[in-house]
């Protein structure tokens, strides 16, 4: 029988600490002999990095909510085929910032009431739901605050202001509540490497 790794995402609002909290799972994973595929979202293939650049650069008004859900998903798409599936087949760790669940609140819920599309494009396209995902809670004030200080020049998102991202909050508590198998909610108003002795710890079990 093939190998299966494991698929496990980070997910929350912008400046939340995914990222931070994804490579330090990838550290104590790789330091606990896994072989670990780190990847992102909205990109982790050259093809989903180039429809990157349109999503998170530019004009909040840019986009319409719903021709978001067809660039994501088809990004999406790219990083299945071409990162995601290759790498669990070879029955490695994949971790990846941002995944499904990010269109489900992000498009889903803060842009537009559109759960039903969002979910319907899912089931088409992708059809594959993370092993285990961390979704990291904490105050949309002070995580702006975080995510706006380094200046990326990726803020599109981020420039929605504050009522969106409490918005945000709210969608992807209500997440954990749908998916309560799945998803784990981690509370990240603390210092890095206490949320991540939290994360290292229900991540054992599984990878
Ligand atoms: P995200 O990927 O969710 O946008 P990042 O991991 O990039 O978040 O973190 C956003 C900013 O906050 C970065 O400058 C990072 O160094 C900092 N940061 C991350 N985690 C914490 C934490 N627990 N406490 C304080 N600052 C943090
Ligand atoms: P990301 O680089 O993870 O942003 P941040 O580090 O600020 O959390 O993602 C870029 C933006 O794209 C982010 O604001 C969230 C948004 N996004 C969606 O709206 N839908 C999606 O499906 C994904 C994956 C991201």
């Amino acid at each position: 029988m093939a190998a299966s790794g494991v698929f496990l995402t980070f997910e929350g609002i912008d400046g939340s600490g995914k990222s931070t909290q994804a490579r330090l799972l990838a550290e104590t994973m790789r330091a606990r002999g896994r072989d670990v595929v780190l990847t992102r979202e909205p990109g982790g293939s050259p093809g989903a990095e180039e429809i990157r650049r349109l999503l998170v650069e530019g004009d909040p008004a840019r986009w319409s909510p719903e021709t978001e859900i067809l660039l994501f998903t088809a990004a999406r798409r790219d990083h299945l085929e071409k990162t995601i599936q290759p790498a669990l087949a070879a029955g490695r760790t994949v971790i990846s910032d941002r995944f499904a669940d990010s269109t489900r609140v992000y498009q889903g819920v803060a842009r537009a009431d559109l759960q039903a599309s969002v979910n319907r494009l899912h089931d088409l396209m992708i059809g594959r739901e993370p092993d285990l995902t961390f979704i990291i809670d904490m105050d949309p004030e002070a995580a702006l605050a975080r995510g706006l200080a380094r200046q990326s020049g990726e803020d599109r998102f981020e420039d929605f202001g504050l009522g969106f991202q409490q918005a945000l909050r709210a969608g992807f508590l209500a997440l954990a509540d749908e998916y309560p198998g799945r998803c784990h909610l981690i509370d990240g108003n603390r210092p890095a490497d206490a949320v991540a002795a939290d994360i290292a710890r229900i991540a054992q079990g599984l990878a």
